[in-house]
């Protein structure tokens, strides 16, 4: 653990991608620092999962399928009305699909940008208002690939630059006000997203060493508790930042 004691006792937090990685972590840390939980995935089985490792936490959870703007309103709906408030919105649900991008389906690069992007955005816009009252954060998960070219991974790049630049822009829409909007940038994790890490076909190797970095994988803990301290009162001076966490990756 990075952080403890952040408390956020009486608080309620919407977390997407809840079902695995570090979703599930995030999921476990804010229950751990006393916070109630709406969790959404599309992974229903996965999700039961989580739910059973969070013991005697308050959680409610829901599957969904976060492509389609309408089940990101839902979802904010749905945790308002099962709790009364949000405090916390915890943007962690993503996927990459690797390719050579003359090759790469049109379905994917819509898809990834819907989920990675567009996702948090809908979320976001329901959210604001709820987060408004409580004097709430969101937290959106970025990615070293946010701030450095990954050769295979031009849809997740752009989305992953793109919610850097959301997360700014909120913030500096929301400056006056009691609710703050920043973001992490991880570098590789050992979750489904590495384990199921494909190069493509006839790829050139030597391109994607750039982007496993000299000091190995990050702890998916350690950026759980860095999201969690964002989503507490704890993370007061934060607004507007978005947060490497790469061992190094983007160093230079
Ligand atoms: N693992 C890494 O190396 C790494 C590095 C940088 C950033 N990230 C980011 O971290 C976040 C979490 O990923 P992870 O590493 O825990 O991988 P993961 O695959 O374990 O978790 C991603 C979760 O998102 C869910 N999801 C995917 N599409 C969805 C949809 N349409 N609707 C609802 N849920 C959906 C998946 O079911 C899964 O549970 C992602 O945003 C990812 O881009 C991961």
């Amino acid at each position: 653990m990075i952080f403890e004691n952040l408390n956020l006792t009486g608080k309620v937090a919407l977390v997407t991608g809840a079902a695995s990685g570090l979703g599930r972590a995030t999921a476990l840390k804010l229950a751990a620092e006393g916070a109630r939980l709406w969790l959404v995935d599309l992974d229903a089985a996965g999700l039961a999962e989580t739910v059973g490792l969070l013991g005697s936490a308050e959680v409610r959870s829901e599957a969904a399928d976060l492509s389609d703007p309408a089940a990101c309103q839902a979802a904010v709906a749905g945790a308002v009305e099962a709790f009364g408030r949000l405090d916390a919105l915890c943007n962690v649900a993503g996927l990459i699909y690797l390719a050579n991008t003359p090759e790469m389906p049109r379905e994917r690069y819509e898809r990834t940008i819907d989920v990675n992007l567009n996702a948090p955005f809908f979320l976001s816009q329901a959210a604001i208002p709820h987060l408004l009252e409580t004097h709430g954060a969101i937290v959106n998960v970025a990615s070293c690939a946010s701030y450095i070219g990954e050769a295979y991974a031009a849809a997740y790049c752009a989305s992953k630059w793109g919610l850097v630049g959301m997360t700014k822009a909120l913030a500096m829409e929301f400056q006056k006000k009691a609710i703050r909007i920043n973001a992490v940038a991880p570098g590789g994790m050992m979750t489904n997203i590495a384990a199921n890490y494909v190069p493509p076909e006839g790829c050139d190797i030597d391109l994607l060493k750039r982007f496993s970095g000299m000091r190995g994988l990050v702890e998916v803990q350690d950026v759980a508790d860095m999201i969690v301290l964002l989503a507490s009162d704890a993370g007061r001076g934060f607004h507007g930042a978005c947060l490497s966490i790469d061992a190094g990756i983007t160093a230079g």
